[in-house]
């Protein structure tokens, strides 16, 4: 799809309009986001490879889960205005990526935390019974891939010492040669979606909840490369990444389940 401004899409964007009302409502979920244990190794340049690759399995999950159901609704009018498939779309950057650190098999070698399970299950929900809610998880996504996504593109570069573009599919956009521009676009075709004072409410909802979902598995992330990197299951090498039937291994998970929580208790962080 061509990606070209229209006089409705240069409309000036106001308080009242979409963009500016989920901006104003996950202000708070982004500074937690950016906040996150895996966030702040990211800010501080010290990015690993093992957070990155099972960061990468669980972008995977999630992204899948989006664009399916995106692909699915792309003709109901509250998604049409914001489906970008050849813009956006990163499943397949993902398995570029997958397969530049894991191997021709790496299907085999997708490990994601429950969180993740859960994000990718809520978006197959919404996508069969309410695919107007997809888009606050498209927004949650996709502008954040563009904006704070494009700094931690370089990050992940530097701190990996990875000397060309390989493995870093996800974060380039060759549809997208400014993402100003293009988030710009963005915001007024959500800002053309026409929806009721409920609708939108639900719709404001959903992209806190989207947040939340990204800080969940974040946090999930964060705990096994703790727990794994603690008792060397993970290691930097090929064989990296704990199998995912190793994770979902009865003992494993009750073994993980005990150690996070006594941790968490601990640290008295929240309740587990
Ligand atoms: C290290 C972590 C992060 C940093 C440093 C960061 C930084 C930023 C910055 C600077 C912007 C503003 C860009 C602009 O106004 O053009 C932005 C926007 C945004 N970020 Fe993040 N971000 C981070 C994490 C996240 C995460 C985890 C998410 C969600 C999963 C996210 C979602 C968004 C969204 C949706 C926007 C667009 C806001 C809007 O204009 O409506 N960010 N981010």
């Amino acid at each position: 799809m061509e990606f070209k401004s229209s006089r409705r899409d240069d409309t000036k964007i106001t308080d009242s309009d979409l963009s500016e009302q989920i901006k104003a409502a996950t202000k708070d979920s982004h500074v937690r986001a950016e906040n996150t244990e895996l966030m702040l190794s990211y800010q501080k340049g010290q990015i690993t490879l093992p957070q990155y690759k099972l960061l990468l399995c669980s972008l995977y999950e999630v992204y899948r889960a989006l664009e399916d159901e995106l692909d699915r609704s792309a003709s109901h009018p509250s998604v049409a205005p914001i489906y970008f498939p050849q813009e956006l779309a990163r499943v397949e950057a993902l398995e570029t990526d997958l397969e530049h650190f894991f191997g021709p098999h790496w299907r085999k070698r997708i490990t994601v935390p429950a969180a993740t399970q859960r994000y990718a299950q809520r978006l197959r929900e919404i996508g069969k019974q309410n695919p107007r809610l997809l888009v606050a998880h498209a927004y949650t996504r996709y502008l954040g891939d563009l904006s704070g996504g494009q700094v931690l593109g370089r990050i992940t570069q530097k701190s990996l010492s990875l000397s060309s573009n390989e493995g870093l599919s996800f974060f380039s956009f060759p549809g997208v040669p400014s993402p100003n521009r293009f988030k710009q676009l963005y915001r007024s075709r959500m800002n053309s979606i026409d929806l009721t004072a409920e609708e939108r409410k639900e719709l404001l909802d959903e992209a806190v909840r989207a947040f939340e979902a990204n800080i969940e598995m974040f946090d999930d992330l964060q705990k096994i490369l703790s727990l794994t990197a603690s008792t060397d299951v993970l290691k930097e090498d090929e064989t990296t990444v704990v199998s995912q039937k190793t994770l979902y291994h009865p003992v494993f998970q009750f073994t993980v389940g005990v150690c996070v929580a006594l941790a968490t208790v601990g640290m008295g962080m929240y309740a587990f």
